[in-house]
């Protein structure tokens, strides 16, 4: 399960939705810069880096080897859960995670202000520069800070690089080996019994017939390799993020499902063509309440770009659409979706192979009525009136996937199974 657009297509709500059906919940990719909004009872959570499948003490949510993992985060986030009745024991974490550190807040920052006007508009939670480590090999991975040897040994020669630059180029405060060891090691201590050989784990759980479900952050927008770059975020959030990410070979996939939100929202910089800057905007801004999770920015809203969402089909082998949120288009006479973009006097049907193409694309949209009525109530698809099943079936037709799951409003039973069969294999 994985996002389609820009991230926040509400993946938190559809895997609290789905998990149930699974023994697994699996996060493969990113850190905390994610946000995903689950109902638990009458409590809104926020959950930036432990899986949505952490709600059912019979599931074992894990954070993959992919993951970035901020320790005092993570165990702040299991804190908060604890105190609201949630048991977390039975979490687990990937001794090869890559740790976030003090000084990957820091840069992360320093290089925003760097870039100016051009800023990615990070969530300055340290993810880039923490995948930066990870890449050139000289990242501190979850099981060092198990054993204080190694982990001092590694700081060491990290700081050596990275209080130069912090000094030297940022002017920023530096720090000492001990003030960083006293503070993680003792992260460590605290997390140790979480942590395993996860890829070992999930294919012996695989080969015993259980059921994993691979919960996405971000959106394949977003992804390093296939997303806008480089306003993208650091990981492969896309599929096959999912078999690097764990140590599950592709094989192990039987559904790809990607959440699609009924429209477009995007928070950050970067190209975004249907974006709205006139009252449409602002009415999906404020019905979808779009604001963000992880750093309470608006989100900039738009139409819904098929262009984006096909590519999305393709690059993942999409084999299930999940629709979000299609309760807020409720209030529009005409709803539009853009099917082509218009560049420099060329029309493309595909996502625009140059990137100052997509920069200044034109969206070329198609026009459906609206419905006009509430439909939050819906729970079968013949309920939902016949204008909003023809925009699903249109989404359906210009995607190539069907839309077995749609939601009609934030809450767990605000939901449509439409084709969607509990355990199937
Ligand atoms: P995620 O990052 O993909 O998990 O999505 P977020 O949680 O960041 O953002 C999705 C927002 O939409 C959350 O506030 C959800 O509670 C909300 N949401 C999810 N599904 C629906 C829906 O069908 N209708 C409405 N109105 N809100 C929804
Ligand atoms: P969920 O999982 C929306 C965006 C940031 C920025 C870019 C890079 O809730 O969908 P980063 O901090 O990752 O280096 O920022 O990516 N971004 C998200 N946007 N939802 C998210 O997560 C995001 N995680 C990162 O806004 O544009
Ligand atoms: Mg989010």
């Amino acid at each position: 399960m994985l996002g389609t657009q820009w991230g926040d297509e509400g993946k938190g709500k559809v895997t609290d939705l789905i998990s149930q059906d699974f023994d697994y919940v699996v996060r493969f990719q990113g850190g905390n810069n994610a946000g995903h909004t689950v109902i638990h009872g009458d409590t809104k959570l926020a959950l930036h880096l432990i899986p949505s499948g952490i709600l059912y003490p019979e599931i074992t949510p894990v954070i993959g080897n992919g993951c970035v993992i901020d320790p005092k985060v993570l165990i702040g986030e299991m804190d908060k859960l604890e105190e609201l009745g949630i048991q977390t024991s039975q979490l687990r974490i990937s001794n090869n995670a890559h740790v976030i550190m003090p000084y990957h807040r820091d840069l992360d920052g320093a290089f925003e202000r760097r870039l100016g006007a051009n800023e990615i508009g990070t969530t300055r939670r340290g993810i880039g520069p923490c995948y930066q480590d990870k890449a050139a090999r000289t990242g501190i991975r979850i099981q060092d800070l198990l054993d204080e040897h190694i982990f001092r040994e590694k700081l060491e020669t990290a700081l050596l690089e990275k209080n130069a630059l912090l000094e030297k180029i940022y002017d920023l405060p530096t720090y000492t080996v001990d003030q960083i060891a006293e503070e993680y090691l003792a992260y460590g201590d605290r997390i140790r019994p979480l942590v395993c050989e996860s890829a070992q784990m999930l294919n012996d759980a695989a080969k015993a017939g259980k059921w994993i479900l691979f919960e996405g952050a971000q959106g394949t927008q977003l992804d390093i390799d296939h997303g806008t770059y480089p306003f993208v975020t650091s990981s492969n959030c896309t599929a096959g993020g999912a078999c690097t990410g764990t140590g599950i070979g592709p094989t192990g996939i039987d559904r790809v499902i990607g959440v699609v939100k009924a429209y477009m929202t995007r928070v950050g910089s970067g190209p975004f063509p249907t974006e709205l800057y006139d009252e449409d905007g602002k009415t999906l801004g404020t019905v979808g309440a779009e604001f963000g999770v992880t750093t309470g920015r608006p989100r900039r809203c738009g139409w819904y770009d098929a262009v984006i969402v096909k590519y999305a089909a393709e690059v993942n082998g999409l084999t299930d659409l999940a629709v979000t949120k299609l309760d807020v288009l409720s209030s529009f006479d005409t709803i539009k979706i853009c099917v082509a973009y218009e560049a420099d006097g060329k029309r493309y049907e595909n996502v625009p192979s140059q990137q100052t193409a997509f920069h200044h694309a034109k969206p070329i949209y198609e026009e459906l009525p609206g419905w006009k009525e509430d439909i939050t109530g819906c729970r079968t698809y013949e309920e939902l009136p016949a204008n909003a099943r023809a925009y699903i079936e249109r989404l359906e037709e210009l995607a190539g996937v069907p839309a077995s799951i749609i939601t009609v409003g934030p809450d767990r039973d605000q939901t449509i199974l439409h084709g969607w069969k509990t355990r199937q294999r």
